[in-house]
């Protein structure tokens, strides 16, 4: 039997077309992710990021090929298997702070509204965000909304987490700040954590390995390890390998866009 490490997700064979395309987007694509690990997914703007997300949390349906995750394939009517953060934080204007992270409860259903009120409460706390359940969406900054819509995300219960660029609208502290502070989270959690971004320094700093997509369509993800144990702090940015690494990867994306 195989004692490896449990895989949490994976791609067999991929394949996805846009109804209105003439060509595949993701095409025999196939990549495993061990669980509790953390890859960053860099490639150029359009290569299909948000698709894998999208196929993997079933809001679009494969052409061909499988995803299983914990070793199951999706769909069959499975649900959060995974949390998903979408590209933008999409929390509800119209709903509080405390209910907009209440949401995955409410969609799984059987908790009554105190439990509900109680766990998001609890989820916003940990974040850094105690006290803030009763304020709208727009009383928060930047940092404070992708900070709730992690928690949301969180109050999923899914082991596997989709984070699609939640940090790319924020300021350089800020996200510095949220990119430790997301390290920490995913420590104490013991998620696996797959992360969209355009900054190549911000997937050296997080990722444990970084997927690189070298081609489109999609046909594979290049796997490029990180040479840095965890915790880690920005000073391991400076070391000439990890320098080194992301100049590489900054070469490979260049190449990319040139065609
Ligand atoms: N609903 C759709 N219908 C048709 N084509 C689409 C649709 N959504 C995305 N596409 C196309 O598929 C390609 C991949 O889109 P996707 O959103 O996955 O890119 P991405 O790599 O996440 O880009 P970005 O880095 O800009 O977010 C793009 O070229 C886009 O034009
Ligand atoms: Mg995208």
């Amino acid at each position: 039997m195989d004692t490896g490490k449990m895989t949490a997700l994976e791609f067999e064979s991929v394949s996805y077309r846009y109804p209105s395309e003439e060509f595949d987007i993701i095409d025999g694509l196939s990549f495993r992710v061990e669980r509790g690990s953390f890859h960053c997914i860099v490639g150029t703007s359009g290569c299909g990021k948000s698709t894998i997300f999208r196929l993997t949390n079933g809001l679009l349906a494969s052409k061909a090929g499988r995803i299983l995750v914990e070793g199951a394939p999706i769909g069959g009517g499975r649900k959060q298997y995974c949390g998903y953060m979408p590209q933008k934080d999409l929390l509800l204007p119209w709903r509080t702070v405390g209910e907009n992270v209440a949401l995955p409860l409410e969609i799984r259903g059987g908790s009554s509204k105190a439990e509900r009120r109680d766990r998001a409460e609890a989820a916003l706390e940990d974040v850094g965000l105690a006290g803030c359940a009763g304020k709208m969406p727009h009383e928060l900054s930047g940092g404070m909304r992708q900070r709730a819509a992690f928690a949301r995300t969180m109050l999923t219960g899914s082991d596997l987490l989709l984070l699609d660029e939640p940090f790319s609208a924020l300021d350089f502290l800020t996200r510095i700040t949220m990119q430790e502070w997301l390290l920490d989270q995913w420590q104490r959690h013991k998620k696996t954590i797959l992360f969209i971004t355009h900054d190549v320094e911000e997937a050296v700093f997080l990722s444990s390995s970084v997927l690189a997509v070298a081609d489109t369509p999609i046909r594979s993800l290049l796997e490029v390890p990180v040479p840095a144990d965890y915790p880690r702090d920005r000073s391991c940015l400076k070391r000439p390998e990890m320098t080194d690494l992301r100049e590489g990867l900054i070469d490979l994306l260049r190449k990319q866009v040139k065609g």
